[in-house]
């Protein structure tokens, strides 16, 4: 199979692009990335002899149409992706997640070529504390400018998919953790503070839940979904590892043996989605997947030894990051507030 990964440099872009490259030698990969911030191309250097880098948008429709025509199947990854990025300046959310699905989907449907829709279970919005997790007929109600626009670009594809026959399928998966995640992202973020001796930094009181999931879990879903999925059909992808994030900032502190306690709590994000949670049914029982990363310890120990060896990775993305946070007001609270 001739496939075109878009963003393809990053977090989970990466990880399956190494795995299907290292798994499924018939698999011929060429990537399409903007290397935007979230982009690094040493992310696929264990790979980069074996696939086809394009540095480019996926809003390029000129570009898009003529890589399209040259693969068996179109994987979408690319997205801005960060929350907090889409509250400070909402723009590129719309300019790549809706316009770029946009000029990939009207690509597909000329070359009628196989596509899969990468999305998130963010734009469900949020549940209750006790209300049943989110399922393939969940009503969108996203809350922020990034789910917003990723509700926007799944409507998209389902109308591509019925008005013009794409042979689309699409797949909402929870918060992803593992290598290779940028260092703006919750998980990573606490790990490279505590490696720089840099208390961890719990958004307000750190009682949201989300549902953790292992990149490799996602990314063999993905693979099932293309190679079996039913056409037309969204799968929700999650490995029912709800915890809320005070459980996570601790765990994460366990791992470095330090003191459970030893975090600050900082302002809160605007909006702020109380919980999301995942019912994988249809994919588990339709397509037989099951996670193989059941442990969150021992998934969160490995993650962190990763960013412990591949410091040059993530060094300068960090200081970066930090000072965007601090720029954006984020300040530490005092126990009164
Ligand atoms: P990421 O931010 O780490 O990577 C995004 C990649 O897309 C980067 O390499 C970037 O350079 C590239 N990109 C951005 N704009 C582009 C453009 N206009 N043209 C070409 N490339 C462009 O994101 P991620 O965490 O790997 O997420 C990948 C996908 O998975 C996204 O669609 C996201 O919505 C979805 N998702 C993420 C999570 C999660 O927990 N990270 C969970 C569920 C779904
Ligand atoms: P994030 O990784 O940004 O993913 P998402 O917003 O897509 O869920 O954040 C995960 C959770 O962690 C979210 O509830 C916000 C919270 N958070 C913190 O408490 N501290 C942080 O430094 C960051 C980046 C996030």
């Amino acid at each position: 199979m001739r496939l075109l990964v878009t963003g393809g440099a990053g977090f989970i872009g990466a990880n399956f692009v190494q795995r299907t490259v290292t798994e499924r030698p018939d698999a011929t990969v060429t990537v399409l990335d903007a290397l935007t911030y979230a982009g690094n191309k040493r992310s696929l250097d264990p790979v980069s002899d074996r696939i086809d880098f394009v540095h480019g948008d996926i809003a390029d429709l000129d570009l898009v149409d003529e890589l399209v025509s040259g693969v068996d199947a179109v994987v979408h990854f690319a997205a801005e992706s960060h929350n907090d990025n889409s509250l400070a300046e909402p723009w590129p959310f719309v300019q790549t997640n809706i316009v770029g699905t946009y000029s990939l989907l009207q690509a597909v449907r000329r070359h009628e070529v196989r596509y899969h829709h990468v999305s998130t279970d963010e734009v469900y919005g949020d549940l209750a504390p006790d209300a049943p997790a989110f399922t393939e007929a969940t009503p969108y109600n996203p809350s922020s400018p990034y789910s917003a626009t990723k509700a926007s670009s799944d409507l998209l594809v389902r109308a591509w998919t019925r008005s013009f026959g794409v042979r689309a399928t699409m797949s909402n998966c929870s918060n992803n953790y593992g290598p290779y995640q940028h260092v703006e992202k919750f998980i990573p973020r606490q790990i490279t503070n505590l490696i720089d001796g840099v208390r961890p930094r719990l958004y307000g009181a750190g009682h949201q839940v989300r549902d953790w999931i292992h990149v490799d879990d996602h990314n063999r879903a993905v693979w099932d979904i293309l190679e079996r999925g039913r056409i037309g059909q969204t799968y929700l992808i999650g490995a029912n590892g709800e915890l809320d994030n005070k459980t996570v900032v601790r765990l994460i502190l366990e791992a470095f043996d330090r003191d459970p306690d030893d975090f600050d709590h900082v302002t809160d994000r605007p909006g702020h989605d109380q919980r999301y949670a995942i019912d994988a049914t249809l994919l588990r029982d339709e397509l037989g997947w099951i996670p193989r990363f059941g442990d969150f310890r021992a998934g969160l120990a490995e993650t962190v030894r990763w960013y412990r060896d591949n410091e040059s990775w993530w060094r300068d993305a960090k200081a970066v990051t930090e000072h965007a946070y601090a720029q954006a007001g984020e300040r530490t609270l005092d126990p009164a507030e």
